[in-house]
């Protein structure tokens, strides 16, 4: 049943069968961040240009070649967001969310916009979880950030994390680096891709992130960010590395780790998970120390993450599209009569209006007018644990199991048979 209309390059429609691993990592996650005292923020999917022109930074392949931008009819330029740190970082400035609690903890999930190529593990639209963590410039913060990044991770399924680390210093010490990688890259500019020779002009640094396999080389050989830092930025990273230590966080020194963002200082960190290649991070963040000034606030140290809920489900799991719905119960009208019936019987077992997901049970009704075979055939085929038959014989409601192919004893009731339910739970089955 093809349609002429299929989904714009690079995004993904999330189906049934796969949307509720998606409810559970949303689960998890909201679970996990309240568990570290972070509390959601949702902001637009659309803000002002000039705001990730400003953070992002305009000499990274974000801003220059990624962002869907439009001008409203109003010809305001406005974006979709590529990241979520510049709108968060906005929100709390917009509604001084620092006086309130002066170590601002936020977290968001929600789909991002970047015009990369697609290929696996990269898309147009995508999803990212992130935490932000406003106001302390201590180690500290950066060890409770990156425990809470492996957390997530670790609710999610993803086992055997380890982080790579590293310290891109800071406005005293970043400049002195910037003017090393410049001396070196340009002794061998011949060896650079024209992307990389362009970032010589405007940010060296960015050449360490480039994936063209004939810069690999020149990279390897490049000076190592950790011989340039200052006192202060060297002393920081060296307790962030003990403070990963002492809460025995997996951690390696990577020198050679830049991230594609210009706002960040010092602590920089990343994850990535062997199913995806070496070259896409499942998560990755770092401190910014300077953004909210650069955007307008009072100097206030940051740091954060974001993780991509694409790569982190493809990274703990197969993706089976082919799940049916498994309700616990079908409610059957024996005869069209008795349609109101079954449909207010599945009400009383569904039992909303007490909402409690532990006595949660999925009930459904074939409402299609057909007759009773017909309907027992849909319920087996969407896998029903039992089928309900509606008007009750003089001694109950005949129940029948469909998995095993035989009668229960009747129920008297909804009620009656909604406990008969919960004290007879399905067997192991996989989650839904
Ligand atoms: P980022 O490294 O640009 O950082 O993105 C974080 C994660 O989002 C990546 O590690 C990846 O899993 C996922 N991701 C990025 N682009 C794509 C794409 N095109 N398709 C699928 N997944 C993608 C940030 O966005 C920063 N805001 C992180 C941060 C928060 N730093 C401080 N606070």
């Amino acid at each position: 049943m093809a349609s002429k209309f299929q989904v714009p390059r690079g995004t993904r429609d999330i189906l049934p069968g796969e949307s509720e691993r998606w409810d559970r990592l949303e689960s998890s996650t909201r679970d996990v961040m309240s568990r570290y005292g972070y509390r959601e923020v949702r902001t637009p999917i659309f803000e002002a240009t000039d705001l990730f022109v400003r953070s992002v930074g305009e000499a990274t392949d974000i801003v220059r070649k990624e962002l869907y931008t439009f001008e409203d009819r109003k010809r305001r330029s406005l974006t979709l967001r590529p990241e979520g740190t510049a709108p968060v970082v906005r929100a709390y400035l917009e509604h001084s969310l620092g006086q309130a609690d002066p170590l601002a903890r936020l977290y968001y999930i929600g789909p991002m916009f970047r015009y990369e190529r697609p290929q696996a593990g990269r898309y147009r639209q995508f999803w990212q979880i992130g935490a932000e963590l406003l106001g302390p410039a201590a180690p500290a913060a950066d060890v409770e950030m990156i425990d809470l990044f492996c957390s997530i991770l670790r609710s999610a399924g993803l086992d055997e994390i380890k982080v790579h680390v590293n310290s891109l210093g800071d406005a005293t010490c970043r400049p002195v680096y910037r003017e090393r990688l410049r001396e070196y890259f340009t002794a061998q500019s011949e060896r650079l891709c024209g992307d990389c020779r362009e970032r010589l002009k405007t940010n060296p640094l960015r050449i360490l992130d480039c994936k063209v396999p004939s810069c690999q080389p020149v990279i390897a050989g490049a000076p190592s960010v950790l011989e340039s830092l200052c006192d202060p930025c060297r002393e920081h990273f060296d307790a962030v590395r003990a403070g990963l230590d002492a809460l025995g966080i997996s951690q390696e020194t990577a020198p050679r780790l830049v991230r594609g963002l210009d706002y960040y200082t010092r602590t920089l960190f990343e994850a990535y998970a062997s199913q995806l290649g070496a070259q896409n991070a499942v998560g990755g963040g770092g401190r910014y120390d300077e953004l909210v000034r650069e955007l307008g606030g009072p100097a206030t140290p940051a740091i954060g993450f974001s993780i991509g809920m694409e790569r982190l489900l493809m990274s703990t799991g197969p993706i089976d599209l082919a799940q049916p719905a498994r309700p616990d119960v079908c409610v059957v009208a024996r005869e069209p009569s008795a349609t109101w019936e079954a449909l207010k019987f599945a009400r009383s077992l569904r039992n909303v209006a007490r909402y409690d997901a532990k006595d949660a049970l999925r009930v459904m009704v074939d409402p299609s007018g057909r007759n009773a075979s017909s309907q027992l055939k849909w319920a087996a085929k969407v896998d029903a644990r039992y089928a309900v038959f509606v008007p009750a014989d003089p001694d109950g409601h005949p129940v029948r199991d469909m998995r095993a192919g035989k009668d229960e004893a009747k129920q008297e009731s909804a009620e009656s048979l909604r406990r008969w339910l919960l004290e007879h739970p399905a067997p192991e089955e996989a989650p839904r």
